[in-house]
């Protein structure tokens, strides 16, 4: 009996060997004990780099608003004469708006009439796009001369006073799309606020320009001219709608902000200053960023925060830490106080009580009265590169200051520690989707003792300005493996983000979501995150591929335990289809009838693009004959994420 037993085994393993070495088996047992799925699991990691934000993400039309863009040109501006008007424009820093914004445009207008205009054109970041029946807010600040006489009595500067026209027109002058008129202008600086209304007539697109003319001689000065479409939840100085939407499908659980390397700098005074961006746009200077662009600083501290809050995502704040890229370390010590004094005045302005604290009060001066909850700050950013070996005593000073104040908080390291065990470390990976298809057994046996893990970047970088279907088979072979261990990691974040895909545009290739001035479009990496995100339970089961050594299925499994929905992830990065049966222990009821929801395509090169947003993009379709052992066949070069009921 013993022995017919141990022989009935033995056959019923080789028969599922067997069963295996022809199709893989994935053996998902919802009886055994479970890991937990961490609830910050997927979220956002965003910098300005690519033109994210000015030219991006931040709705902002002006390019060059504040004339600092470049010293003594007003870049993206151009002068336009009417036959028969004659006038000058340059960039000056007598007449300071504030003394953050010490440049303005001066126009000195030798003639012009009713008819015979004068005008400042603005050309926007790759264009002014402009929609029908919609309204524009434009604002900028504009100061008149008074007449100026030389001892011989001749004028040296001439008197303005007059109205301003302004309007958007269609960047060969054709059209007039919308306009309006100011108050005339004084002598000293005065914001004018005019709404510029597009008819219903109006074609969307994005060969349009920003125009300010006059008709009377003169000279005068403008500051700080801003334009804004309607924006998301219609915030002031806020973002842009179609951006924000493909974000809000991607259901991100936090926001990492604000780098990557732009928290850093290329060097010290280019780092991310928190104290220089916050409040009245007039008193932020902007900054050159290590993206090689000159960043306005619009999206400062609390317009990050009006994000999250936008999108309900936890902030991951990193800190500037010491430590900038052209190897620029700050010895811990009193001369790195100055740093640490300032992560913690940045905790205090987003976390403390308006009356009590000083920075609190700023908060709500700023527009925000109510305090934020932090819970995960970060210390600095890829920290491995200082090759002076600083960051163990940058960290430490850093953390033992925060910790002492805030015990609360999660400190986040960026690159090994000996002296502190920190909470979390952030990995970045950046590879090839091979590089991740072979590598998504990663944290399967890491210890579950130290420090939890962010996965703060990753990406498989192919395709470009935005990914293609084979980076999304990468991403999602990777993401499998991260979804396998939630519980060790807490966090994970792709990038980079955006790319703006106008030529000059992209300084990183590989990114997530492109857009111009008037479209926007998601990369099939894209879509594998918004399956991946949207089809996540809140456990983990015990799982086991079982395959030949060839097979190339990554694979993951969650169960959302209040549903009882079973999500399974499956990839098939091979030129053939894959069949593989899904073997379900532990279930005593399992609906018949589920969902695939599925990315695939012909060609692994195949992408998205503004013209073809959608190419590569999922479809869901119904799935019959579900049951406790039932094949599925994944087509050449897919992802697919199956929705199946099981209690
Ligand atoms: O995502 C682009 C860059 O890659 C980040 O700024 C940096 O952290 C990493 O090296």
């Amino acid at each position: 009996m013993k022995t017919s037993l141990f022989l009935s085994s033995i056959v019923s393993l080789a028969v599922s060997a067997a069963a295996w070495a022809e199709n893989p088996v994935l053996e998902i047992d919802l009886s055994a004990p479970t890991k937990p799925v961490s609830p910050t699991f997927h979220g956002l990691m965003t910098e300005e780099i690519n033109f994210s934000y000015d030219g991006g993400l931040y709705a902002e039309l002006i390019r060059n608003r504040a004339f600092l863009d470049k010293e003594g040109t007003p870049e993206h501006w151009s002068l336009i004469e009417a036959p028969g008007a004659k006038a000058e424009m340059k960039v000056i820093d007598t007449h300071p708006l504030t003394d953050k914004l010490p440049n303005s445009l001066e126009l000195t207008i030798a003639s012009a009439s009713p008819g015979q205009r004068v005008a400042l054109a603005n050309e926007g970041y790759w264009g002014i796009p402009v929609r029908p029946n919609t309204a524009y807010q434009a604002t900028f600040y504009v100061r008149g001369a008074v007449t100026e006489m030389n001892k011989a009595g001749k004028v040296m500067q001439e008197r303005f006073s007059s109205p301003l026209h302004v309007s958007l027109e269609s960047a060969d002058g054709g059209k007039v799309l919308a306009q309006a008129e100011t108050a005339p202008v004084n002598a000293h600086w005065q914001k004018f606020e005019v709404t510029l209304k597009t008819g219903a007539d109006v074609t969307p697109s994005a060969a349009n320009k920003f125009v300010i003319s006059a008709e009377n001689p003169g000279t005068l000065w403008l500051s700080l001219v801003s334009l804004f479409p309607p924006t998301y939840k219609d915030r002031a100085n806020g973002t842009r709608i179609d951006i924000m939407e493909k974000l809000a499908a991607m259901k991100p659980k936090f926001l990492r902000f604000p780098g990557g390397n732009y928290v850093e700098g290329d060097t010290l005074w280019e780092r991310f200053d928190w104290k220089a961006m916050h409040g009245p746009l007039p008193f932020r200077p902007g900054h050159r960023s290590c993206w090689n662009y000159r960043s306005t600083d619009g999206m400062g501290l609390l317009e990050f925060m009006g994000w999250c809050e936008d999108l309900n995502m936890k902030p991951v704040l990193a800190v500037y830490a010491g430590y900038s890229l052209r190897h620029q370390a700050v010895e811990a010590g009193p001369l790195l106080e100055p740093y640490v004094q300032d992560a913690l005045d940045e905790i205090e302005y987003l976390t403390a009580d308006a009356k009590t604290s000083y920075w609190g009060s700023l908060r709500a001066k700023d527009g925000h009265p109510a305090p934020f909850t932090l819970k995960y700050i970060e210390i600095g950013n890829e920290d491995q590169f200082d090759h002076t070996y600083s960051y163990d005593a940058r960290f430490t000073q850093f953390y033992d200051a925060i910790k002492a104040k805030h015990p609360e908080l999660q400190l986040i390291a960026t690159a090994p520690i000996k002296s502190r065990q920190p909470d979390v470390i952030d990995d970045h990976f950046y590879r090839s989707a091979e590089g991740f298809i072979k590598d998504i057994h990663h944290y399967d046996n890491h210890d579950r003792k130290g420090p939890k893990i962010f996965v703060g970047e990753w990406a498989s970088r192919e395709g470009s300005p935005t990914t293609n279907l084979n980076a999304a088979i990468g991403d999602a072979a990777w993401m499998t493996g991260m979804e396998r261990n939630a519980d060790l990691i807490v966090l994970h974040s792709y990038a980079p983000l955006f790319v703006n895909v106008n030529p000059g545009g992209m300084q990183w290739k590989s990114n997530l979501i492109g857009y111009d001035a008037l479209n926007s479009y998601g990369s099939p990496s894209y879509y594998a995150q918004v399956m991946f995100n949207n089809n996540i339970g809140d456990s983990i089961p015990k799982m086991e591929l079982k395959a030949a050594p060839e097979v190339r299925l990554p694979y993951s499994a969650t169960v959302d335990s209040k549903t009882h929905t079973l999500f399974v992830k499956l990839v098939n990065p091979g030129a053939a289809e894959q069949t593989v049966r899904i073997d379900t222990k532990g279930a005593s009821n399992i609906a018949a009838q589920g969902e695939a929801i599925k990315l695939s395509g012909g060609n692994p090169e195949d992408t998205n693009s503004i013209t073809e947003p959608n190419k590569i993009a999922p479809v869901t379709c119904q799935v019959q004959g579900i049951s406790a052992s039932f094949p599925f066949t994944l087509k050449p070069y897919s992802v697919v994420v199956l929705r199946m009921h099981a209690e």
